[in-house]
């Protein structure tokens, strides 16, 4: 009785898993990350991550969904009961991230087009807090929608309702198939321009330069945590829910670490790109690479333009970067939506153009509170808080639940090794049932110490709370409600 909707191909899978992964993060997180912590001396912290945390959980998160074949909820409530909730709660938090990650999209979608002729002019940060987002002066104070952020993000919507409806195979198999090939294909174009232009080896050596005397510091560990956490998008729910889509017979180790050694090697090439890209700004405007590293937002939206503006043929290479931000967040944007297509779907026994209505409607109403001339304090505010309180803590709440409570670690191994051509070990065990949650567990102390001295970008305190503490644990709330709700006898699995 298999009519669960399945990948078409192997490399459907892989490209929609590190489609997922590749995203936002690896483009402007990893380079000012590693760049900050230590340098070419950040490279050990974070392959350690990659290797006993990283790759660990997504085979875990593979397992599970392949194994129980439902959505993140679903599948987890088979692993035990009670987990039933940590499931709803990434869910949660995907639904809440899937609300303002459209935004960067349509930004990027409208700096496409802004490429051509620089239209930022001299000074590229007045112009996009100013001229384009008509910045609040305030955060907490919305004023007017903004409306060349509301039609671009409208269009974002109608393709990820359009490849959500179609489905896993006919539409986010499709859309992966075209858009990863066509980011890489894009992205080595932009770094082969960029390695080429004056003053690029100055920027790499920057960024390849060791500090060795950074790496007994907790802090750079926990960066590299971090990083490897949020770049392989695991403890959002996501990766369950796509594995649950693949055929019984699926190696699920190898297809982890190819996933995750992909998504690594796009981020040391985003690395590549982006310093020797800022290595060509300090030089042509006499600074020091140090001075003009930025990363997010202030990355992406302020330095890069200046960037492209100092460029020969510069509409060309903006328009490329922006579509690489287009493409790679598209992808990552499907992913984390289909986590409660999926979870509606099996709940409520409706069907995928319905959870995709419902689901997504929804999504696509609270985002435009994004859109208007307060957007970017909330959207910064959301995502700091989510990320931190959200994420990495359902994060440790999953590892600790199965690997110390559900003990579930040697059936989902054994599950793993049944169809799997490398064998799990000790070693795998030993990652999650300890090196995982103490990292983490150690994360999240940390966090909570830095919340304590200091309100976060110094915005006020009830701004803070209301749309920081309040989302992330509300999210956490609206995952426990949920779970009241049971699962109805025959649910719909089909497309
Ligand atoms: N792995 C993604 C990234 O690097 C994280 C993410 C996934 C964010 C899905 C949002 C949505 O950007």
């Amino acid at each position: 009785m298999e009519n669960r909707s399945q990948w078409g191909t192997r490399l459907g899978f892989l490209l929609a898993a590190m489609g997922s992964a590749i995203g936002l993060g690896n483009i402007w997180r990893f380079p000012a990350t590693a760049y900050e912590n230590g340098g070419g001396a950040f490279f050990l912290p974070y392959l350690f991550a990659l290797l006993t945390a990283g790759i660990p959980l997504l085979i875990m998160e593979y397992t599970i969904g392949h194994k129980y074949r439902g959505s993140a909820p679903r599948s987890y409530s088979k692993v035990s009961k009670g987990m039933e909730w940590i499931g709803w709660w990434q869910v949660a938090i995907s639904f809440i991230i899937s609300t303002y990650y459209p935004i960067i999209i349509a930004w990027a979608i409208m700096y496409s087009y802004f490429s051509f002729g620089t239209q930022w002019g001299d000074d590229a940060t007045s112009f996009f807090v100013g001229d384009y987002l008509q910045l609040a002066e305030t955060p907490g104070t919305f004023g007017d929608m903004v409306p060349k952020v509301l039609f671009p993000l409208l269009a974002v919507w109608a393709m990820v309702f359009f490849f959500l409806g179609r489905g896993v195979k006919r539409g986010i198999e499709v859309a992966n198939k075209i858009f990863i090939p066509a980011l890489v294909v894009i992205f080595i174009i932009i770094v082969i321009r960029a390695v080429t232009l004056p003053g690029a080896l100055e920027g790499l050596n920057t960024f390849f330069e060791p500090d060795w005397s950074r790496i007994m510091d907790g802090s750079v560990w926990v960066a590299a945590y971090g990083q490897i956490f949020f770049s392989l998008s695991i403890a959002f729910a996501i990766m369950i829910t796509y594995s649950s889509y693949l055929p019984k017979k699926s190696d699920i180790t190898n297809n982890a670490f190819i996933t995750g050694f992909a998504n690594s090697s796009f981020e040391l090439l985003a690395g590549i790109g982006v310093f020797a890209a800022i290595g060509f700004m300090a030089s042509q405007t006499d600074q020091a690479v140090s001075e003009v590293v930025d990363d997010g937002v202030g990355l992406a939206f302020m330095v890069f333009p200046e960037i492209i503006s100092q460029m020969p043929a510069s509409g060309l290479f903006g328009f490329l970067f922006f579509a690489s931000l287009v493409l790679a967040g598209l992808s990552s944007m499907i992913s984390i939506s289909e986590t409660y297509i999926a979870g509606l779907q099996e709940k409520f026994n409706i069907s995928r153009g319905k959870a995709v209505a419902i689901g997504g409607g929804l999504a696509a109403i609270v985002s435009l509170f994004f859109a208007n001339q307060g957007g970017l304090y909330l959207l910064d505010t959301v995502d700091y808080f989510i990320n931190n309180y959200g994420v990495a803590l359902a994060g440790l709440f999953e590892v600790v639940a199965i690997a110390w409570f559900a003990k579930s670690l040697k059936d989902l191994q054994a599950h793993a090794d049944s169809v799997s051509d490398i064998k799990l070990g000790l070693w795998w065990r030993v990652c999650l049932g300890f090196i995982t949650p103490v990292v983490l567990g150690y994360m999240m102390l940390q966090n909570l110490k830095t919340e304590v001295s200091r309100y976060y970008e110094d915005y006020p305190y009830e701004f803070l709370f209301n749309y920081g503490w309040v989302v992330a644990i509300g999210a956490m709330f609206a995952g426990a409600l949920i779970t009241i709700k049971k699962w109805p006898k025959n649910t719909n699995e089909s497309e």
